[in-house]
């Protein structure tokens, strides 16, 4: 496993980190065992970083870590990072929502809290929320600051509004098919020296070439109206699923390897972040880091990208 600094911190964490969205309902893996399973083959895949939030599961993801990281002893292994919903803004609802998620951490500090979305619906101001969270840095209850869905104009201001720390990471969706990230998002983090933590860095699963047009499931989860599962969408990929394949036979990798370490290879500020539900995934995704893809290899999947158009809209229709 190779490792990343996060933001100006000088905190290593691994380049491939660990989604825990997976724990909740969202996704069906309400297992606690196989949870800590996977926490547990994290660790010993040299993972050091665990994204989850409060609303995955709403508490269920965050108590499933605690749990597991106090029963394996791993606590001091691990930086954990969640995420405070876009509805729980005001400054005090940032205060308690930050106490439920240290209690269901089972921990005294959170290593990075992100607000998970941009206060859409009750009209916060951003000087309220970010100055609170700046309030539980220099309470000890969280160690860094990081924002999640936000545009460029809003981590401006942001960041304006913060004296004493700075924002360290934007985690937004990035993936080899769903690449809008880099028209502002990824020049903004490098020019301010934050890191970029992808979400959905395998497109839900989509990237791991195990579905194809004539499996498509009917899926029950999260991914039920996914705009990449869409069939007339799924058609769009299949190029880039079967170049994916060609390259991982290449390198004996599997697809979804080479899927993340293009995001590794594109920029040096990116984190992956994949989802897993099993241990074996887990070690699968971690042997995305620690090898790179030649120059050639990385255009190639680089130009059929390209021609990929995901049309939301289809939903709709
Ligand atoms: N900040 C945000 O707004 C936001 C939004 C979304 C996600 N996230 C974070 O990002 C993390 C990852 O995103 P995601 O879960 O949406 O998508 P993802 O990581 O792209 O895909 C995860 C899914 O892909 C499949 N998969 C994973 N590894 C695999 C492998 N090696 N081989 C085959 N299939 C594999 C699994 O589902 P199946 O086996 O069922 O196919 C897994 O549930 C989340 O857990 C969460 O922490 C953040």
């Amino acid at each position: 496993m190779e490792y990343r600094i996060l933001g100006t911190t000088g905190e290593k964490i691994s380049e491939v980190g660990l989604g825990a969205w997976q724990f909740s309902e969202s996704w069906g893996m309400l297992d606690y065992e196989n949870a800590k399973k996977i926490i547990s083959s994290a660790m010993v895949n040299g993972v050091n970083f665990i994204d989850t939030a409060i609303a995955y599961g709403w508490g269920k993801s965050e108590e499933f870590i605690g749990k597991s990281l106090k029963e394996l002893g791993a606590r001091d292994n691990f930086m954990i990072a969640t995420k405070i919903p876009g509805e729980f803004l005001a400054e005090h609802d940032v205060i308690l929502a930050t106490l439920g998620s240290l209690r269901r951490l089972q921990t005294d500090h959170i290593d990075l809290m992100q607000i998970h979305w941009p206060p859409v619906w009750n009209n916060i101001p951003t000087c309220e929320y970010m100055r609170a969270l700046e309030k539980l840095v220099s309470m000890g209850l969280i160690d860094y600051i990081g924002v999640s869905n936000f545009p460029p104009i809003l981590l401006d201001e942001a960041n304006s509004c913060l004296s004493r720390e700075e924002i360290v990471s934007e985690q937004v969706r990035y993936n080899l098919i769903e690449r809008e990230a880099e028209k502002e998002i990824i020049p903004y983090t490098l020019e301010a020296g934050m890191n970029l933590i992808a979400w959905s860095p395998l497109a839900k699963g989509a990237l791991s070439g195990k579905y194809n047009l004539e499996n498509l499931p009917k899926f029950t989860d999260v991914r039920a109206g996914e705009p990449t599962f869409i069939p007339q969408n799924f058609k769009e990929i299949l190029p880039v699923i079967e170049k994916l394949k060609e390259i991982a036979s290449k390198y004996s990798k599997t697809p979804a390897q080479v899927a993340l370490n293009w995001l590794l290879t594109s920029y040096d500020n990116v984190i992956v972040i994949p989802g897993a539900k099993s241990p074996e995934q887990v070690a699968e995704n971690s042997g995305a880091s620690g090898w790179s893809l030649s120059f050639e290899d990385w255009v190639a999947l680089d130009s059929l990208s390209k021609k990929v158009t995901i049309h939301r809209s289809l939903k709709a229709i």
